[in-house]
């Protein structure tokens, strides 16, 4: 068995998913359900057949391939794959399994959360942006473009699985979009996980993952609906979201993972100009982060437009900017409210002429 976390709002286990609690909950609670299996075109291929070789239970599995890319997170691919599930009669007591990115897990959940009132599903998370975040939590959604998973539930899953094993095909790019998240667990909750991987770059074995997962699991608790603690979690994405939303404009390639440790330089300075992080702090996220992640793909002419998105921010309630700021390395503060002039100071010294 794996390394679990059990709670009110949160049931993962990470390890080996052949040694996990999956192939009893395929057989005894989900046995007479019949399962669905959500994939997209990668994890179809690359994916799948090593589950469908290891379970038995899933051998009459029907499978149906979501098309890859968050572009393809929509209500009309939604619609698509309801009409299919009516098709295919599938009831209420039946199981949805999401095998992919953060993609096929937002989506897939969403599709489940909505169908007759709810039936349950599995996250098997494949990418490590996934793992440490969105397969976790029970936020689900579609994007309903320019907004970002402007339509969702908050539904949790009924087991999620994260082994590392699916990151042996995961493009290394993709990989360094998941350890974002996680120096960002490390930053708002955790020093000394933050030390660990910066010294150790630990990321991708359990133990590490297992942590990360931790940290998200304990905000979920205390509060599932994001009414408050759970607001510390959005540490680097009021400005990474703005970053990631200009960026797909205009077709420049970025993870999400690079906006959002983009968006946490922002945010750390913005925090040390306020008076909440001292300056060796600052400077130790600050190096850290750009020397892993470089800085943004964008000139100084768009900050306009990085700051007219970030007021249209789904996370922001009031007309001013609003971010979640560092008190330490290891400690958060939600409701960050920052002068437009000083985000233009701090975005003017970080982005091209
Ligand atoms: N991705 C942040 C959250 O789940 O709240």
């Amino acid at each position: 068995m794996g390394e679990l976390i059990k709670s009110e709002n949160n049931n993962v286990e990470v390890g080996s998913v052949l040694e996990s609690q999956l192939n009893d909950l395929l057989n005894g609670q989900f046995g007479r359900a019949k399962k669905i299996v959500f994939v997209d075109e990668n994890t179809h291929e690359n994916c799948w057949p090593y589950l469908l070789t290891n379970f038995e239970a899933l051998k009459e599995a029907e499978v149906i391939v979501l098309p890859t890319g968050e572009e393809n997170k929509t209500m009309e691919v939604c619609f698509q794959v309801w009409q299919a599930l009516s098709e295919y009669k599938i009831k209420r007591s039946d199981l949805i399994i999401n095998l992919g990115g953060g993609v096929v897990t937002d989506m897939g959940g969403f599709i489940a959360s909505i169908y007759k009132r709810g039936l349950a599903f599995i996250n098997i998370p494949t990418t490590l942006l996934a793992m440490v975040d969105a397969a976790v939590g029970g936020k689900t959604g579609v994007n309903l473009l320019p907004w970002k998973n402007q339509l969702g539930t908050f539904t949790l899953p009924a087991f999620t699985f994260c082994d590392p094993i699916f990151l042996a095909t995961l493009p290394d790019k993709e990989v360094e979009s998941g350890k974002a998240e996680m120096i960002k667990h490390g930053l708002i909750a955790d020093a000394a996980l933050y030390n660990e991987l910066k010294q150790k770059d630990t990321f991708t074995t359990t133990k590490s993952i297992f942590s990360a997962i931790q940290i998200k699991a304990r905000i979920v608790d205390l509060d599932p609906k994001e009414s408050g603690e759970r607001k510390k979690l959005n540490f680097g994405h009021t400005v990474g979201h703005a970053i990631e939303g200009l960026c797909h404009q205009e077709h420049i390639d970025v993870t999400h993972g690079e906006c959002v440790a983009w968006g946490m330089i922002v945010e750390s300075r913005l925090s040390g100009m306020m008076g909440l992080l001292n300056s060796q702090e600052v400077e130790n996220i600050v190096s850290s982060l750009i020397s892993r992640y470089g800085t943004p793909p964008l000139e100084r002419k768009a900050i306009d437009a990085l700051i007219e998105l970030m007021y249209q921010d789904k996370k922001n309630n009031s007309e001013q900017l609003n971010c979640t700021l560092l008190t330490a390395i290891g400690n958060a503060k939600i409701d960050g409210q920052i002068e437009e002039g000083q985000m233009r100071v701090v975005l003017d010294d970080l982005l091209k002429k």
